[in-house]
């Protein structure tokens, strides 16, 4: 019989230390440990963060191991996030993993953030087929990516100023909501009314890939400045449950209906989705429907998997090890950071 191929991830780009283990293509462990704290700050502390993994990180990866009922020496490669991501986060994870590689003689595989989310969706039994369109959505990214095979892929669009997840995160703040914003704004919207207040989209144009999310978190100000004027003291949950459902239906539409043009026009049957902000219920009920309607197929991770974990990253790690994408033996003194 052949030997298994077993792969330990990490992940640790911005407020979760994570890792995961995956054996012949399949996750038997994935252990998030979320810095709930950041949430005092309406938002993540790079600094804290940082020294929040390099605390976690031996602990995480140790349960990792357990719940997978294996040990360090079963292992056959460590991967990692290398980018993109907070630098002094980026560095916990980076110079652990490939010092825990180095001590046990194994490979390590450097893994860009992107590219996990987007081969999450492959996490699930019903994988997409190449060519496929990845929409990636969270707190620091929003792309439209076609990607034409394994590692290949050309960005169609992309925001031209806030991440998606950013302007959930930035609105939940003004709205005196924690931190991360997109979790209450989805949960306080179903009780909202969505027509209430009519909020603008940019880039509206048929053609044009790209998003934009500053102007709607601007005319959420706005809207609290001319009506409540002494918003920073409170809101009725009405005007609350009404703002997030406003702003939310917004973007959605806005995201949905930029994804769905792209695929018409690049002719692409099978769509991708991941990244925070596609735990969103109102997001994932809608392409789930339009997906239906126009025969496109969509594929969204399961919740686990949406927000940043080490399964997406030890995935991305086997497919790069059977592909052989892996280092050598030798540890540079200065980690080889892909910073972007
Ligand atoms: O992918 P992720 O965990 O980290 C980054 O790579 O950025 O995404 C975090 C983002 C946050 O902005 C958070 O507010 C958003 O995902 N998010 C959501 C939901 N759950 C998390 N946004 C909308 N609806 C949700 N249910
Ligand atoms: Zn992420």
């Amino acid at each position: 019989m052949n030997k298994q191929i077993t792969i330990l991830g990490i992940e640790s780009s911005c407020d979760e230390t994570s890792a995961a283990i995956m054996q012949d293509g399949k996750i038997i462990s994935n252990i998030v440990s979320s810095q709930q704290f950041h949430f005092r700050y309406g938002g993540v502390v790079p600094e804290l963060a940082s020294r929040a993994h390099q605390k976690y990180i031996i602990p995480v990866v140790n349960q990792a191991l357990e719940i997978a009922k294996i040990s360090a020496t079963d292992l056959d490669a460590v991967a990692f996030t290398n980018g993109p991501g907070l630098m002094g986060s980026l560095l916990v994870g980076v110079n652990f993993s490939k010092f825990y590689a180095f001590g046990l003689q194994i490979p390590y595989i450097a893994v860009n953030h992107i590219e996990a989310h987007i081969y999450s969706t492959f996490l699930e039994d019903e994988k997409p087929n190449f060519p496929f369109l990845a929409l990636i959505i969270s707190g620091g990214h929003t792309q439209l990516i076609i990607v034409n095979s394994d590692f290949k892929y050309e960005i169609i669009g992309e925001t031209k100023d806030d991440a998606v997840g950013e302007a959930f995160d930035k609105v939940a703040k003004l709205l005196n909501l924690t931190y991360p914003g997109g979790p209450i704004i989805d949960k306080l919207a179903v009780s909202g009314d969505n027509k209430s207040i009519s909020f603008p989209t940019a880039f509206p144009q048929e053609g044009n890939f790209n998003f934009s999310f500053s102007g709607i978190k601007t005319s959420v100000l706005y809207y609290l400045k001319e009506n409540y004027p002494d918003y920073k003291n409170g809101l009725p949950q009405e005007t609350v449950n009404n703002i997030c459902a406003s702003f939310q239906k917004t973007v959605v539409d806005s995201i949905v209906k930029k994804t769905m043009s792209a695929a018409k026009k690049y002719d692409i049957t099978d769509i991708a989705i991941a990244g925070g902000v596609s735990a969103n219920s109102e997001l994932r009920n809608r392409f789930y429907t339009i997906g239906k309607e126009n025969e496109k197929n969509i594929f969204i991770p399961k919740m686990a998997y949406c927000t940043d974990n080490g399964a997406m990253i030890a995935n991305v790690g086997y497919r790069k090890y059977l592909s052989g994408f892996k280092s050598s033996l030798t540890v540079s003194a200065v980690p080889d950071l892909i910073l972007a």
